[in-house]
């Protein structure tokens, strides 16, 4: 089973976007997968049309990992099945606070699907928080979409820096792509063209700035499912394709 976590420091940069439509090419692709939100938002839940509710909220959820498989509900693409969200998430952090080593419990309730799925994504929410922490315990790799700035890349770098201080976080692959890149800024264009070639880090295929990826949460369906012959999923698809490569 691989695990890939779209996570990032910065909110509002292509995380919940890059999770469902990754998630849905995997599903394409043949691979058992599972997209897990763990945003209180739930905007991954929203977006693929599953009920928002939490059986016995976020708190009965941790504190029994067999609760996991029972929290996996189906979506309108028979492959791809969700552990949705709802607001009860908001305190997630201190119902694993309250847990015996609450930053190996992420990964002790994935042990429990281990069998039953190939890919699982895992949706986090915005920060660095003990949630994330546990999170990036049970991951893969952790996918950062970096919007083409200084600050964003910063928070990248010091997401990296967080990991590799960690004896066990060091084995996480970090890996970020440039999201809603604007082909008419210089700097994006820029930032595109000579980030992936200076840093192993940083993958050469970009996620351009596109209004049906905007709409993508009106239509309620990933763009690789909805728009699948625009520029967005195209590369979307080239990104699924390059992680990959970069899991094997
Ligand atoms: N490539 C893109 N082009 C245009 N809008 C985008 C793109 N990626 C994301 N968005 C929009 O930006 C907002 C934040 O995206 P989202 O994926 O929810 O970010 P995050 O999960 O990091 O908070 C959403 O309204 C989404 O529709
Ligand atoms: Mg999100």
């Amino acid at each position: 089973m691989k695990v890939v976590a779209l996570s990032s420091i910065k909110g509002g940069v292509g995380k919940t976007t890059a999770a469902v439509n990754l998630a849905q090419l995997a599903t394409e692709a043949g691979q058992r997968t599972l997209l897990w939100d763990l945003d209180p938002q739930g905007a991954a839940t929203y977006t693929l049309r599953v009920g928002a509710r939490v059986p016995g909220g976020g708190r009965k959820m941790v504190r029994k990992p067999r609760r996991l498989g029972e929290s996996i509900v189906d979506t309108q693409n028979p492959g791809l099945k969700v552990v949705p969200a709802d607001f009860s998430l908001r305190y997630l952090d201190l119902e694993l606070a309250d847990l015996n080593k609450p930053k190996a419990q992420i990964a002790r309730m994935l042990d429990r699907v281990e069998d039953r799925f190939d890919f699982v994504f895992l949706d986090c929410p915005p920060g660095l928080t003990l949630t994330i922490d546990a999170a990036l315990r049970a991951t893969d790799t952790v996918l950062v979409p970096v919007i083409p700035a200084a600050l964003p890349l910063r928070s990248f770098d010091q997401l990296t820096a967080y990991l590799r201080a960690d004896k066990q976080l060091r084995k996480v692959q970090a890996l970020a792509f440039l999201s809603m890149v604007d082909r008419r800024k210089k700097r994006h264009r820029e930032m595109a063209e000579f980030l992936p070639a200076e840093r192993e880090t940083v993958l050469s295929q970009s996620i351009p700035a596109s209004v049906h990826i905007e709409t993508m949460a009106d239509f309620r369906s990933p763009v690789v499912v909805e728009r699948p012959k625009t520029a967005a999923a195209d590369a979307f698809r080239k990104l699924f394709d390059e992680l990959l490569t970069r899991m094997d």
